[in-house]
């Protein structure tokens, strides 16, 4: 099957020109004015942008918090239609196993034949056992080049020690795998949040009181330093305020290997939210904390200047009415996390492109070719080449639209970016040369994602 794509302004992380795109057998095989291609479906996408479809590593189908458990790949359309046509799922090691059995598994029973986008795998290390350091070596084999390990979440399986990270990374750094930190004193924030429940402060914001900057910061620095004592690379995820994003830059400016990513809630949405009454602060835990105006604009101004060099979604789909109201009575028990993978593309084009904060380039960069590299699938995915696969999205300018739960794919009953209108929408997306979404509307099929195995060696390695 051929389909030509015409006219359209084809935009790389180095410019955009005006080309023809024609795919092929599933792939992009070429790019440029005229092609001869009568016999191929014909899309005008005159006055629109082609951008390569988005690669979102910072993914949750199947995170779990005190018993309550988010939605999974049955709800991957919703990435589709905001132009991810790669998702990276984080899945956790399981008890008394190693990681690559626990992936394969979790792969078998909850992705093939239920994916509607690609998808690939995180590692998330939750025991000590002899089996994820046997693992650790033969994780690039298996596909899986990339590992996460909790600083935070004191008391939960997923909590990871000092001496788990730096032995993880002593082990990773031999083989390529990519060791990712979440970054937050565990131990600080349990005595902050104890401190603040005994004062029968259990409201929604004391997540935000018991989460001040300074505990991501601490973490960040000691991650760094375990990292040099390694010798290892790494990358930290959800980076949200700007004592963080310096100890990035710093330890990069001396030749260390540290990289990190920011979400699209960390740079759109203010800690005040989860003060909001009759429990709908809720809505707005996560973790890190959300912070104030002066950290967001230090964000947008780390994603410009390549501080950061991801923007993912984190994605955790949580009910309000179900899962959030566990913690009712006391804000430690309310499920970390927020549904956000429907809406990256536009939120980045209308508050980052739209607003003159990032250009379309860096765009392209953050949502696509920087996630591909970093996780080691950019041989397949992440820009818009010849040979490349033909992921694509059609942006249309044109138009103004409100973000809402009732139109969304995403399967919570409530939306983080409620109420924000979005400039332009995704139009049409292709995943592989199959479109999946025609004039915004999913039109793909239950099962078409495929498992990418991605490489080691990625870009924090580089
Ligand atoms: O609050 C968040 N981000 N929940 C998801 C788990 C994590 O820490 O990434
Ligand atoms: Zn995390
Ligand atoms: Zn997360």
């Amino acid at each position: 099957m051929r389909t030509l794509i015409k006219n359209g302004t084809i935009v790389t992380t180095e410019g955009e020109f005006i080309a023809d795109l024609l795919i092929e057998n599933g792939k992009i095989s070429q790019i440029g004015n005229n092609i001869p291609a009568s016999d191929a479906e014909q899309i005008d996408a005159r006055d629109k942008y082609v951008l390569p479809g988005g690669v979102d590593q910072h993914v949750h189908f199947s995170f779990e918090f005190k018993g309550a458990r988010v939605k999974g790949f049955e709800h991957s359309n919703a990435a589709a239609i905001g132009g991810t046509t790669t998702v990276i799922e984080f899945v956790n090691q399981e008890k008394g196993k190693g990681l690559i059995e626990s992936i394969d598994k979790y792969k078998a029973e909850f992705a093939e034949g239920i994916a509607m986008v690609d998808y690939a795998f995180h590692g998330v290390a939750t025991e000590s056992n002899e089996q994820l350091w046997k693992d650790i070596p033969n994780l690039p084999e298996a596909g899986y080049p990339t590992m996460k390990l909790f600083m935070a979440y004191k008391g939960l399986p997923i909590h990871a020690d000092d001496e788990m990270i730096l032995k993880s990374m002593q082990l990773a750094k031999e083989c390529g795998v990519t060791i990712m930190t979440h970054c937050e004193n565990a131990d600080l924030i349990n005595l902050l949040q104890q401190q603040l429940v005994d004062q029968g402060k259990v409201e929604p914001y004391g997540h935000v009181l018991s989460r001040p900057p300074l505990v991501e910061v601490e973490a960040t620095e000691r991650a760094i330093s375990i990292a040099k004592l390694a010798e290892a690379p790494l990358f930290i995820v959800h980076v949200t305020t700007k004592g963080a994003v310096d100890a990035i830059k710093k330890a990069r400016s001396e030749g260390y290997p540290i990289f990190g990513e920011t979400c699209t809630h960390y740079l759109l949405l203010d800690k005040e939210n989860l003060a909001k009454a009759n429990f709908e602060g809720a809505k707005y835990v996560c973790s890190p904390a959300l912070r104030d105006e002066a950290d967001r604009n230090y964000l947008w101004k780390s994603i410009r200047n390549n501080w950061l060099q991801v923007v993912s979604s984190d994605h955790c789909g949580f009910d309000f009415a179900t899962d959030k109201h566990l913690g009712k009575d006391d804000f430690r028990d309310i499920p970390n996390g927020a549904p956000g993978l429907e809406n990256r593309l536009g939120l980045l084009w209308t508050y980052g492109v739209e607003k003159g904060r990032i250009s379309r380039q860096d765009l392209v960069r953050l949502f696509s070719t920087a996630p591909a590299k970093v996780n080691g699938i950019d041989y397949v995915k992440g820009s818009l080449e010849v040979g490349k696969d033909a992921d694509v999205v059609i942006y249309n300018p044109q138009g103004e639209y409100t973000i809402s739960a009732e139109s969304s794919l995403q399967g919570t009953d409530y939306n983080s970016f409620e109420g924000f209108v979005q400039k332009g929408r995704v139009e049409t997306v292709f995943l592989r040369g199959q479109k999946i979404v025609d004039d915004s509307t999913f039109v793909g099929e239950q099962g078409q994602g495929n498992f990418i195995k991605g490489k080691p060696f990625g870009l924090a390695y580089h």
